[in-house]
């Protein structure tokens, strides 16, 4: 399974210079877990690193300038951490499965002469083939659009420059676009074309239960989107091929929401589908308008998390809005049990304002993000804090813990 082991996020909001897990440069620090939760104060900083993972997306997806701009970021100037010229700049050490060796990525973004956003510098680096230790040759460098690329799985950059031989220039026209964005579509750069998809491939949750009682054209769709305004469309994808899986998830929700007997699918004659929710009360079934927002919500986790094929990576900020506080526990659980570090299992990233979601997890599981005194945040792993690691080990749960005030990141 690919794992973020650890990122770094600098000159991002709040965030002016954060690292969560490993990094190249960081080898005695833990990786991060494959369920990883940010608990922290309002303000402290937790959607800012959410948006920093949708951030990172967007500008693979439409590039630099648009990801900026885009409504709710509100520009350059508003992104980067006040009261610093530096450029935005983000660090991801990623391993594709338990055996890979990792690959960082570096990206930098500044603002051109004429106050446009661009890609400053851009590197992908891995260790020869081998090597246990020592430092991570390029196998991407770019700066300004300009620089070289090696192909095929093995080439880096060498010491000297007759062993360089399989490395390329290149110049990009666009300096909006991410140089991965461009050099990930081509056969001859398979590394940056797998780290290209692997980036395409997270999913950052903004469901809202109102999406999901839209009403879509009818036919099947494997993945839900963003939004959850497609969930008719996966149901109706997983009562056609994977009828068990589906029995699964309702008799899951059946648990946990009294009165839920059966939810299925029915096409209307203009060919949308509604989404119809059976209580075993009456005769005629509720539509997805009628339900309540929990259900919606609880149904929605459920089919993501079900996905025969999920996301390799799943951001979800607050997941205990609406939710009643006795779920919250078995939902962290249920997210853990999906994200168990085995091959086609999601990473799932949390933020979260409930003690009672922090109390099923672990203390190497939580990260507490704090503000400072100068107005930036600083993290900190729950296991690194002794006594609160003591604790836990003595059976008090987490959750209470942060609740009586024993985390504190400062
Ligand atoms: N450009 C910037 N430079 C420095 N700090 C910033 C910048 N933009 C926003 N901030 C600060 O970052 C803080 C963190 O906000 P964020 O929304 O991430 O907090 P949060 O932990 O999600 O809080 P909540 O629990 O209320 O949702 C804001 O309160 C604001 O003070
Ligand atoms: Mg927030």
């Amino acid at each position: 399974m690919a794992l973020i082991e650890g990122i770094r996020v600098q000159n991002f909001r709040a965030l002016k210079d954060i690292t969560i897990g490993r990094l190249s440069n960081l080898q005695n620090r833990e990786a991060l877990t494959p369920f990883t939760v940010v608990i922290g104060k309002n303000g402290s900083g937790k959607s800012t690193l959410f948006d920093a993972f949708g951030f990172i997306s967007d500008c693979l997806n439409s590039g630099v300038e648009n990801a900026c701009d885009s409504k709710q970021r509100g520009g350059y100037d508003r992104l980067r951490t006040m009261e610093t010229t530096d450029p935005i700049g983000f660090e991801i050490y990623y391993r594709e499965g338990p055996q890979d060796r990792p690959i960082t990525y570096e990206l930098w973004i500044s603002l051109d002469k004429s106050g446009r956003p661009f890609v400053e510098s851009e590197i992908l680096k891995q260790r020869r083939k081998g090597q246990k230790h020592g430092r991570p040759y390029p196998f991407l460098r770019l700066n300004k659009g300009i620089g070289k690329v090696w192909k095929g799985e093995e080439a880096l950059e060498a010491d000297n420059t007759t062993e360089d031989a399989a490395s390329e220039s290149v110049e990009l026209t666009d300096l909006r676009q991410l140089g991965i964005a461009t050099l990930g579509t081509l056969k001859e750069h398979p590394r940056i074309k797998r780290f290209r998809d692997f980036l395409k491939g997270w999913y950052l949750s903004y469901f809202y239960p109102d999406a999901a009682r839209s009403l879509p054209t009818a036919g099947p769709q494997r993945h839900l989107n963003m939004h959850g305004d497609n969930i008719g469309n996966v149901v109706q994808f997983m009562e056609r091929e994977h009828k068990s899986r589906f029995e699964g998830i309702l008799k899951n929700i059946a648990l946990r929401i009294p009165g839920i007997k059966k939810i299925d699918t029915h096409e209307t004659e203009d060919k949308r589908v509604l989404l119809r929710f059976n209580d075993g009360a009456f005769n005629d079934p509720f539509y997805a308008q009628q339900m309540s927002d929990g259900t919606l919500k609880l149904f929605a986790y459920m089919l993501l998390m079900e996905d025969p094929n999920p996301p390799p990576f799943i951001c979800i900020e607050e997941p205990e809005n609406g939710l009643y506080h006795k779920l919250l526990d078995s939902i962290a659980k249920e997210f853990r049990s999906h994200a168990t570090g085995a091959r086609n299992t999601p990473q799932i990233f949390v933020t979260t304002h409930q003690p009672y979601f922090v109390d099923a997890l672990e203390p190497k599981e939580v990260w507490i993000l704090e503000k400072q005194d100068d107005g930036c945040s600083k993290i900190m792993r729950a296991s690194d804090i002794s006594l609160v690691k003591n604790l836990a080990d003595e059976g008090l749960p987490l959750g209470g813990l942060w609740y009586s005030d024993y985390m504190d990141a400062r």
